[in-house]
């Protein structure tokens, strides 16, 4: 037996309802926000990620599926959605081609982490980005939808984290502020903390192992150091959320783990999935389109895990009961071939009705109808032939009719 890949899933009928459930939500609910949908492909060239992510993150240093294709070209599944839908954007000079970019993709993403409850290898997000807007009400409308779809979903238990990493102007100032915090203690961190020190010590915030904790509790605060610009930036985004009345706290340590993020970060995280509890994250990232070839506009989105969103929903969500409308059980060959008709013609009409291959006794007809919870069974035999009859057995009442076969369509589609 040759079973999955660690770290990939089968999302099985029963489940994948709730996946189901989740896209039609977030579907309905950006475009009722402006956003059109985009699809790109799963392998991109390396380099997008490398130059878009991020060098120092760990996602281009140990996780990406990168392999040289056969003309010798270095090709990756994509392990995030931000940096193909910036190609896409700049590729199709969309900023012409739309009253708004307002883009939106849902699709799976593939990094080779740890696998554990919330943490795959291949797994699915939803992403939002708007291009060109530059003025902190869209930050407020982009955090005000990622807010709506959660609570669309249904989703509680769950807090929304906001902060401001500041500019390229603002930055190195809070960098070297870090360093000069940490001083002796950096030795006492561990190696990852160590090599963050020296790439990108804002990173240090990202750190989990529990030795290192009151070390970087210590630390200064990023909104702190801001810039004028970002200073203001960031009361307008704040000021926004109150007006969208969007709850959320101020989280000094909410740096990403990317590399393009400016100014605006936040996440939602749940109190209900495990350690994995970031169920969507985002943020601006002013530079990024300029970095990839495109022309100097700035950016804002977010990404959501389908899969973590699909363990925070509530249990007893009502989610469809799918069955058959009719069953058709056929007695006989002669009555086979009517039957195959009359579930043609059931089907055109646009019920959903389901039949026996095999052409089993009776009884393990009825028995299948059970199983697939059909409500009404259309039985065929020699007797209904030869009278141009269906018996009609209602399932939850036990009890049996006859309907002339040139009527069988109409009763079905009236007893649905
Ligand atoms: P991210 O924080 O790396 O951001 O991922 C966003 C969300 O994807 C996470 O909050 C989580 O729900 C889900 N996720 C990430 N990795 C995994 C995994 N291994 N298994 C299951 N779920 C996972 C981004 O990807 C950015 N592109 C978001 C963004 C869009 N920023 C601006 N625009």
């Amino acid at each position: 037996m040759i079973a999955a890949i660690r770290g990939t899933q089968d999302i099985l009928p029963g489940v994948v309802e709730r996946w189901q459930f989740v896209e039609a939500t977030a579907c309905r609910v950006f475009e009722q926000y402006g956003y059109a949908e985009l699809r790109t492909p799963v392998i991109e060239r390396e380099e997008l990620f490398a130059k878009g992510t991020g060098e120092t993150t760990d996602i281009v240093q140990k996780e990406m599926y990168a392999f040289t294709d056969k003309d010798g070209e270095r090709i990756t599944l994509r392990p995030e959605a931000t940096p193909s839908l910036v190609r896409a954007f700049v590729e199709h000079s969309l900023e012409q081609a739309m009253a708004v970019p307002k883009i939106y993709t849902i699709g799976p993403m593939f990094r080779r982490e740890r696998p554990q409850k919330g943490r795959y290898r291949q797994f699915h997000q939803l992403d939002v980005e708007v291009f060109g807007v530059q003025d902190p009400s869209v930050d407020g409308e982009v955090i005000d939808l990622a807010w709506t779809l959660v609570r669309e979903l249904g989703i509680t238990g769950v807090e929304l984290a906001v902060n401001s990493v500041g500019c390229p102007a603002c930055r190195p100032a809070f960098a070297a502020a870090l360093v000069a915090a940490l001083g002796e203690d950096v030795k006492t961190l561990c190696g990852d903390c160590q090599r963050r020190a020296v790439t990108n010590p804002l990173r240090i915030f990202d750190c989990k192992v529990p030795a290192d904790q009151p070390v970087i509790d210590r630390l200064p605060h990023t909104i702190d150091f801001l810039c004028d610009a970002c200073r203001a930036h960031f009361d307008a985004v704040r000021k926004y959320l109150d007006l969208f009345a969007v709850p959320y706290t101020l989280s000094h340590r909410l740096v990403r783990g990317l590399d393009y993020y400016t100014r605006t970060t936040f996440e939602i995280l749940s109190g209900n999935i495990g350690a994995q509890s970031a169920v969507l994250g985002g943020g601006r990232y002013d530079g990024l389109v300029k970095k990839l070839g495109g022309p100097d506009r700035v950016g804002i989105g977010f990404a959501a895990g389908i899969e973590r969103l699909v363990l925070a929903l509530a249990e007893g969500l009502p989610l469809p009961d799918k069955h058959p409308d009719v069953f058709v059980a056929a007695l006989g060959d002669p009555a086979r071939e009517a039957s195959l008709a009359l579930l043609r013609d059931l089907r055109r009409a646009g019920l959903n009705a389901q039949i026996e291959y095999e052409g089993r006794s009776l009884k393990s007809q009825m028995k299948r109808a059970d199983r697939l919870k059909a409500p009404v069974v259309f039985i065929l035999g020699e007797d209904e032939l030869a009278r141009g009859e269906v018996t009609v057995r209602r399932m939850a009442a036990s009890e049996q009719v006859s309907v002339p076969l040139s009527q069988a369509v109409e009763f079905a589609k009236a007893n649905r």
